[in-house]
């Protein structure tokens, strides 16, 4: 039925057969001495267009469109029916009638239109905004208990028993917890800096092409993209974050981010990556010492 292209010719004749088949019938009813007053035309030609442009014309208008034509409707409609002085005064006797509310009749309309129809309109709004369902109860368990072990990129780490491999006096054996005070203000720039220095150095690199733009440059959890999560970014400078964890927690974190977590971390969606996926076991381990060294904080051990 509906021919391409065919669609704005095909509008004009049904809106036209429409206009014909209404003043037919209208001055049929005048004749039998049943005319409908002006303003119930009014109305009537108003819905009866609406309804045309809104469910028989196929494919649907598109809604700016819908006004436009709309506005240009009851521009017309008002044109035709002030265009006589008769014409003007049966439309405005109604709304007279309302707002005087000379009749038993009209003080019901005006009650419904002034009372009833606010209220109702009221709480349809109210009714439309308010949440339909429970807020959730549990809050987030931010630091959730880790697994007994993790695989990260084929290998397997035993989170009570692993240690950072870079965590090392420059003899190659492991820091005893605490001593890498000593180069907690060094510089890591120094060509001959100890080993442990070196590592955190190349763990900064890592942290300022991965992290800061989330965990922020003073690792305060202020980066450009923060505000834009929720929950927002660890704060490693906070002594609620690394300095209450063991450094094999950090890494299981690091490696398998927000989709890692358990579910009593949910409901909150964490926007922190699985960098498993992007960098080695090594570069894990380097940039959790990174953070260690500058925010001047130890990795709690296994007490
Ligand atoms: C897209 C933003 C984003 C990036 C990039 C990002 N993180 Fe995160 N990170 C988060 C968010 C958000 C959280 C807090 C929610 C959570 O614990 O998962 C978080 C949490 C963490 C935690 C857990 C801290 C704690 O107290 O449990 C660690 C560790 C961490 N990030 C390290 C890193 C490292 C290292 C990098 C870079 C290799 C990095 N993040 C990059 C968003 C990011």
């Amino acid at each position: 039925m509906w021919t391409e292209g065919y669609m704005p010719v095909q509008m004009l004749i049904h809106l036209t057969v429409m206009m014909a088949v209404y003043v037919g019938a209208n001055y049929f009813l005048k004749k039998i001495g049943k005319g409908i007053p002006a303003f119930p035309q009014a109305i009537l030609i108003w819905l009866g267009t609406y309804s045309y442009f809104k469910f028989a014309v196929a494919p649907p208008l598109p809604s700016t469109l819908l006004y436009t034509f709309m506005g240009l409707v009851t521009i017309v409609i008002f044109l035709f029916i002030s265009s006589t002085e008769q014409g003007w005064t049966d439309f405005k006797r109604p709304i007279l009638g309302t707002l005087m509310a000379v009749n038993p009749m009209y003080k019901g309309v005006r009650t419904f239109s002034f009372v009833v129809l606010p209220l109702l309109i009221g709480y349809g709004t109210y009714d439309f905004n308010v949440p339909k369902f429970d807020e959730p109860i549990d809050l987030r368990t931010v630091h959730p208990a880790p697994p007994a072990s993790t695989t990260v990129r084929g290998q397997n780490f035993t989170l009570q028993t692993a240690q950072n491999p870079y965590r090392v006096e420059d003899n190659g054996e492991y820091m005893e917890p605490g001593h890498e005070k000593k180069y907690f203000k060094s510089n890591v720039f120094e060509p001959n800096a100890p080993k442990y220095l070196q590592y955190v150095k190349e763990g900064g690199s890592i942290f300022f092409q991965n992290c800061h733009f989330c965990h922020g440059d003073n690792l305060n959890g202020r980066g450009m993209f923060a505000f834009a999560f929720v929950p927002i970014p660890a704060n490693f400078v906070d002594p609620g974050t690394l300095a209450q964890l063991q450094e094999t927690f950090v890494f299981w974190r690091i490696a398998k981010g927000g989709p890692g977590l358990p579910t009593e971390s949910a409901p909150w969606a964490s926007a922190m990556p699985p960098w498993e996926e992007h960098l080695t076991t090594d570069e894990i381990w380097k940039v959790s010492m990174f953070e260690y060294w500058h925010t001047e904080f130890f990795p709690r051990t296994w007490e």
